[in-house]
This record gives C-alpha cells, structure tokens and sequence, in this order.
C-alpha cells in the first residue's frame, strides 16, 4: 500500500517543483544572511534548536521524506523562526541544480541512513568524492560536520578526510563522543538514550583553500536520486 503523500501549505516550506532552475536560495529568505544546509533533517529536532542557537544565519533543511518536512515545517512555524526554510530534495540534486561556489557557511550531516550491509555500503551518501564536491559549495573557513551513530561509518569517513587536500579538522582526534553545545536531533537522541555511542565529526574549509570548478568532481548519481520524489 502506498502511503498518502501529505501536501505542505506551511510558509517554511519551498516547493522545488515552483523554483525556476536558475534560483539563488539566498533568495528564499527574509534577512540576507550566511547559509547553512543541514541534510537529511528528518523531522526537524536538530534545525529548531540550531537555528534558535544561530539567528544570524540562514539555514535550509532538506529531506527526501515528505512526511519529514511536513512535521519540520510545523514545528518550525510553532517556534517562530524565520530563519529556517525546508525543502523535499536530494541532497546531490539540489547541489547540482542550485549550487555554487562558496555558498555555504556549514553543511549538517547528522545520522545519515547507514546502510550497514557490505554490498550496500556503496550507497552511502558521504564518501570522497562527496567529500570533495562540498569542498566547492563550503566557502572558506566553513563547517562541515558529520555525525552518525555507527562506528565503521565513523571510521570510513575519518579515514577519507585526510586523504583530501582542503579540510581541516577542528577536533583533537579523528572524531569524538561529545561536541559541546551541539543539539541533539531525533536519532543522536535515541541512540544515547539506549547508552550507545555517537561520533562526531567538525572539518573546516581550509581558507586558502580553492578547488577549482573544473576539478570538481561530478555529481554521482546515487542509489537516492535514481528514485522518483513523487508518492
Ligand atoms: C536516519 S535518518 C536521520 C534523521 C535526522 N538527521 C536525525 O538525526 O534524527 C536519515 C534521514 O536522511 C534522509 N535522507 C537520506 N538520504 C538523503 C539524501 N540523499 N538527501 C536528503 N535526505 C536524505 C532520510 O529520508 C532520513 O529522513
């Protein structure tokens, strides 16, 4: 049975099937701030509190999860922030459509689907040609964190950044068990709830850092966006 798909007439929400191809999503808010992109934001527990945290910056929350966005747009407009924008979007598909160089402060990345089989690990959306496209959407000195609760990811993405040339990591090792001041989304919540571990992970764009456009690698099309949003 397919599930009904819920239409989201909140203010929050921006419809990609209305944007024009050439959209600036600065553009999509009311205060012309930085821009931070959090991706795969589930039902919305991280963005309400960072953004609470961050009211100097923008920051737009994509999911492919319809029913996600529906309940992160209401509970954005419970809070009253305006400085949060949702969109139903593959993370991959909206960097290639709407992205460009430098447009982003930080990028969010908080207990991505982990796909834990061997013979589905390739469809892990973080990997080193990920890794290096960010390169190219982060401007110089942003962020990228990236947290998840399963050890081998952890490892596997640890063990990438230093094979790139750009990133700086902000932590005292690979990745840690605590980051202060950093809100808990739904699942970090759930996992420390059940006493297991969650790794975290803060890089930088190195400021003098520059990839070039034509060595930015192309987007690969991922197990994700091979599906349709539709439904
Ligand atoms: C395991 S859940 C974690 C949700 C939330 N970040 C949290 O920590 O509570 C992963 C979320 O990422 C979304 N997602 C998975 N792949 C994605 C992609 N390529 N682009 C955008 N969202 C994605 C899923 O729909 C799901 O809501």
């Amino acid at each position: 049975m397919t599930q009904r798909k819920i239409q989201i007439l909140s203010p929050t929400f921006i419809d990609s099937v209305t944007l024009p191809a050439n959209q600036d999503l600065n553009q999509l808010f009311p205060a012309a701030q930085p821009l931070a992109l959090e991706i795969g934001c589930g039902i919305g527990d991280f963005i309400i509190q960072r953004a609470a945290q961050q009211p100097t910056t923008n920051f737009l929350a994509i999911d492919i999860y319809n029913k996600g966005c529906y309940k992160t747009c209401r509970r954005v407009d419970e809070s009253g922030l305006t400085n949060v924008r949702v969109m139903r979007m593959e993370a991959r598909y909206l960097l290639s459509h709407f992205g460009f160089a430098d447009m982003l402060t930080a990028i969010y990345i908080n207990c991505p689907d982990p796909w834990p089989k061997k013979r589905h690990l390739n469809r892990r959306l973080v990997n080193h040609t990920f890794l290096t496209q960010m390169l190219y959407y982060i401007k110089p000195s942003g962020d990228l964190y990236f947290i998840t609760d399963v050890e081998d990811y952890a490892q596997q993405v640890a063990e990438t950044f230093p094979t790139i040339d750009g990133y700086s990591n902000q932590l005292p090792s690979p990745y840690t068990l605590e980051l202060a001041g950093y809100p808990q989304s739904k699942y970090m919540r759930r996992f420390l709830g059940q006493g297991l571990p969650i790794h975290f992970q803060h890089q930088q764009r190195q400021a003098d850092f520059v990839l070039a456009t034509e060595n930015v690698p192309a987007i690969e099309m991922g197990f994700r966006n091979r599906h349709t949003l539709e439904g």
